[in-house]
């Protein structure tokens, strides 16, 4: 039986149009999908829409829509985006949907039922941005929210509570037993300072919002908005491929990213809330760095966003992917600018990577008549180094270092450049006696390639399968089985592609 490898985004809010904090998320959890699907594994991608509360509400009063008409418009920008990244999530939720509101119900009924949910008088400063409370003492300046700097709101109202001071013994008794629930480890320990210091019980309905999944047992209340969102990893396995129970097949989930904006929820809350249903808890959460411009983190409340479709209309899908994999450390904060996008994209996409690929195939043409020789059996050193890149790459990815699985890919396109120097067939070709030399040198960088564009298939989904198209293999050959030195298609066709990364005239990119 197949290892299942269930991974999600967060679900994002429909208040504004996705940018490439949200793209960049969604991009590794397809990065990390694919690198799972090439192990032979059976992944499910789950990406999706968090459509209630307050914010929502507000945005599409401010837009002149209903709350709905406004959710439907957005949650179609965010599956677009989706889309065009080249995401291969095999569901797209909202919280909308109607199964997923019936599932929420259920699920608070059940931990209404275990005695977790309690009716209390509440009064706290709210924050519409982050949709949660703040304490007093947690404020910034002049009453301000810490994250988004906008003033909070004092609201004071009888809502639903949840027990989760009642959970912090066994939050931190999960998380000596699993060290590595929360990745990397500086976040685990945030984490549990924040339960060490004390858990104040959740508010999680809204008698004052009305735009929300209702709590069955008192209409006048809808769920919190963060209670309903969260569940949303469960819900949607309940009803994305009808007929079939992918709860009992997939949950629960093996890696869930998010940045750290949400820690918190994710973290602490979400956690307690499994518990307190009755439900397993995820295996692990990944929580990556921002992506900073000019030195802040992208956002539409600080006014400093970044529209990825601009770069990907200029640049291609694949160049926008390797950006962000490769500058942006996985786990670290890193600051996208538009001249290391197109340095990256000149040196190394259409240098390196490009310029290997039009080289290898032009002289396999040239010389060879198109097609990769048998392998003469004499590169054996550099056989057994494409295995130790394969390792390095599958042990990164085990390590949740997406950008250094990359790196190690790319170190071995920079041998294969390498051995194109070294070997010059060009020269090997002048001479007959040198024949089986040439067939060695043309074989070892068709097998190579063939290797480095399985390794880079994640990252690159595009232009690593007309690499493959190119050397006469099938564009879906990515199983990683096939990242092995003799595991190509005998007398391969080799066919030059056009350019994979032409050259682009610097420019801005203007959104
Ligand atoms: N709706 C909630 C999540 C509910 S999940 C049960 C939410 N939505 S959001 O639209 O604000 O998305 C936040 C997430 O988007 C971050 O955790 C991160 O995954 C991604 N990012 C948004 N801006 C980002 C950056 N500037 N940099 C990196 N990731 C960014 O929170």
């Amino acid at each position: 039986m197949p290892d299942r490898f269930f991974i999600t985004t967060p679900i994002y809010y429909v208040n504004a149009d996705p940018h490439v904090g949200h793209a960049y998320t969604t991009i590794m959890a397809d990065v990390i999908a694919r690198h799972h699907r090439q192990r032979g594994e059976e992944v499910f991608f789950l990406t999706g829409t968090d459509e209630h509360g307050a914010k929502i509400a507000r945005a599409a009063e401010e837009a002149g829509r209903t709350p709905a008409e406004h959710a439907d418009h957005l949650s179609a920008r965010f599956r677009e985006m989706a889309r065009v990244l080249g995401a291969g999530n095999d569901f797209f939720i909202r919280t909308t949907d109607e199964p997923h509101k019936a599932v929420v119900q259920a699920l608070i009924v059940r931990m209404h039922d275990n005695g977790d949910i309690y009716k209390g008088a509440y009064g706290g400063w709210y924050c519409t941005a982050c949709e949660a409370f703040y304490n007093e003492g947690d404020l910034a300046e002049a009453h301000t929210c810490p994250t988004h700097g906008r003033e909070v709101e004092w609201i004071e109202e009888e809502n639903w509570f949840f027990r989760l001071s009642a959970y912090r013994d066994r939050l931190l008794r999960h998380y000596d037993a699993m060290p590595a629930f929360v990745r990397p480890r500086s976040r685990m320990n945030e984490a549990r300072r924040m339960v060490e210091d004390g858990l104040d019980d959740l508010s999680m309905s809204r008698a004052q919002v009305e735009w929300g999944v209702t709590v069955p047992w008192d209409p006048a209340h809808t769920v919190y908005v963060w209670v309903d969102a969260l569940f949303n990893y469960y819900t949607a396995l309940t009803y994305a491929q009808p007929g079939t129970d992918l709860v009992d097949r997939l949950w629960p989930p093996r890696l869930q990213l998010m940045a750290k904006d949400i820690l918190r929820f994710h973290a602490v809350i979400w956690p307690a809330l499994l518990m307190s249903a009755d439900l397993a808890l995820p295996e692990g959460l990944f929580v990556h760095g921002y992506i900073l411009k000019g030195g802040e983190r992208l956002s539409k409340t600080t006014g400093n966003i970044v529209d990825p479709f601009p770069y990907i209309a200029r640049y291609g899908l694949d160049a926008l992917r390797y950006y962000l994999c490769r500058e942006i450390r996985f786990g670290e904060d890193g600051t996208f600018t538009d001249e290391g996008f197109h340095q990256r994209y000149t040196s190394e996409l259409a240098n390196d990577f490009g310029n290997l690929v039009s080289r290898t195939t032009k002289m396999i043409e040239r010389y060879r008549g198109g097609a990769v020789p048998t392998d003469p059996g004499g590169d054996a050193d550099l056989a057994a180094e494409s295995v130790t890149t394969r390792d390095q790459v599958v042990r990164h990815f085990d390590h949740d270092d997406v950008t250094g699985a990359l790196d190690a890919a790319w170190g071995w396109v920079r041998r294969l450049n390498r051995l194109v120097e070294e070997r010059e067939p060009w020269a090997l070709a002048k001479d007959d006696a040198r024949a089986a030399d040439l067939d060695q040198a043309l074989f070892s960088l068709a097998s190579g390639l063939r290797i480095a564009a399985i390794l880079l298939w994640p990252v690159l989904p595009g232009s690593c399968a007309q690499v493959l198209v190119a050397l006469g293999e099938p564009p879906d050959a990515v199983s990683l089985d096939r990242a092995a030195w003799d595991a190509g298609t005998p007398a391969a066709r080799v066919t030059p592609p056009d350019p994979l990364f032409p050259r682009i005239d610097r420019a801005e990119v203007t959104p």
